[in-house]
């Protein structure tokens, strides 16, 4: 018996490894991801152990094994040797890697989220008895910026903003129709944004969050040619104001649904296991119950960023330099501000008495907008 995971390094997969290291029972838990085995384990290794939670049972880490694999590759680049080793007695795959850019290429995208996907299918194909856990997202829905998004809808009526929803999507849809065939007990988790206050060091998987204070950091960095942005940087660490005005384009009556990615790797580990024996396909919601307002985000920022003032607009028209350079990097923001909600009926029947989680406000947004390195916190 043991447990299969692709994207075991990334700021979810490590928190999956760990949540799956915490049964004292458990099975041995396969990593299957890029690099050599050695880098693969001390990459894991460091991560888990870094995260936060109940003391792990004792030799928990021995239960790691790992395989070299690239799911951009057909077969997962695997040899007949590591293939045979990464499918003995799976009784569950955790597929969670995937590309993340918001913005670029879409080839990439496609080649990882959707032939990955494909790949990682074929590898379920040869461990006939195992459950598969599908790692999705809840921008699957695309451009749908209102109601009540249900978990068994999967529609693309509505279009998508990024490359990245579309690859997800068309992901989605390549899991269900294996599932139909199959008849396979099969898990699609789509988790929000995920987030955690606690500074992730550098060298270990960063949350997707950080492009936000990454691209405040960039606008003021780019207007250093008139020393006006090492001002407001030096500002910032001194706690004392100056004043850049800084427009967005993203709506600011929507909102965000953030939540916390220790909370979300429980309730996913937690609702696998109580979703192992159902022969057929589930969706699951791993969303926050209470959506952020936009308005929150933007208070946390500017205070983080003491002078930075967010001006939202429907449109950017005649960007400053700064405004422009942040422009393209900001472009995710106005598909991340919605004001859909999410159905969670069958994420809550799954994970049984799991209390919800503490509400992402302005206070947590601002210690998980904190750089590591920041000399004054936020
Ligand atoms: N983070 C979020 O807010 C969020 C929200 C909703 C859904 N999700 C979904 O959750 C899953 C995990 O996200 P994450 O936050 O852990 O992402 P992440 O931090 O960007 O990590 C991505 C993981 O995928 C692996 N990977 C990427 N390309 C690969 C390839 N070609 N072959 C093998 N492994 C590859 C990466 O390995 P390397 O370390 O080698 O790069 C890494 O382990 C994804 O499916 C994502 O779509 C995430």
């Amino acid at each position: 018996m043991s447990i299969l995971i692709t994207g075991a390094t990334g700021f979810l997969g490590c928190r999956l490894v760990r949540e799956l290291l915490a049964d004292p029972g458990g099975e041995p838990v396969t990593v299957l991801g890029r690099g050599s085995e050695e880098s693969l384990r001390a990459r894991t290794e460091a991560a888990v152990t870094w995260l936060d939670g109940p003391p792990l049972p004792p030799e928990a880490l021995t239960r790691l094994r790992y395989v070299s694999g690239d799911i951009t590759r057909p077969g997962l680049g695997l040899s007949a040797d590591a293939r045979a080793r990464a499918t003995d007695a799976l009784t569950q795959i955790w597929h969670s890697a995937a590309l993340l850019s918001l913005v670029g290429d879409p080839v990439p995208l496609f080649r990882s989220n959707v032939l990955g996907t494909r790949h990682l299918l074929d590898l379920a194909d040869q461990a006939p008895t195992a459950q598969l856990v599908h790692v999705s997202t809840a921008y699957v829905a695309g451009r749908r910026l209102t109601g009540h998004v249900l978990e068994d809808d999967l529609r693309e009526d509505d279009g998508f903003h990024l490359a990245y929803e579309e690859t997800k999507y068309t992901a989605e849809t390549m899991v269900h129709a294996w599932a139909r065939g199959t008849r396979r007990p099969v898990a699609v988790m789509r988790p929000s944004l995920l987030v955690t206050d606690r500074p992730v060091p550098d060298g270990l998987p960063g949350q997707p969050l950080e492009s936000l204070s990454h691209v405040v950091e960039a606008g003021a960095r780019s207007m250093t040619v008139r020393d006006k942005g090492r001002a407001l940087l030096l500002a910032r660490r001194q706690g004392r104001g100056d004043t850049l005005r800084l427009r967005a384009a993203f709506d600011p009556g929507g909102a965000l649904n953030l939540l916390q990615a220790d909370y979300a790797a429980k309730a996913m580990v937690r609702a696998a296991q109580a979703l192992r024996d159902t022969p057929s396909l589930r969706t699951l919601h791993v969303t926050h119950p209470q959506n952020t307002a936009m308005a929150t985000a933007a208070r946390a920022l500017e205070r983080c960023y003491p002078g930075v003032t967010l001006v939202p607009v429907p449109e950017l028209t005649d960007p400053t330099p700064a405004e422009a350079l942040i422009g393209e990097q900001t472009r995710f923001l106005d598909c991340l501000a919605q004001r859909r909600t999410y159905d969670r009926t069958n994420l809550l029947q799954a994970v049984g008495d799991l209390a919800d989680p503490e509400p992402v406000d302005e206070d947590y947004l601002l210690r998980a907008l904190q750089p590591p390195d920041a000399a004054t916190p936020c």
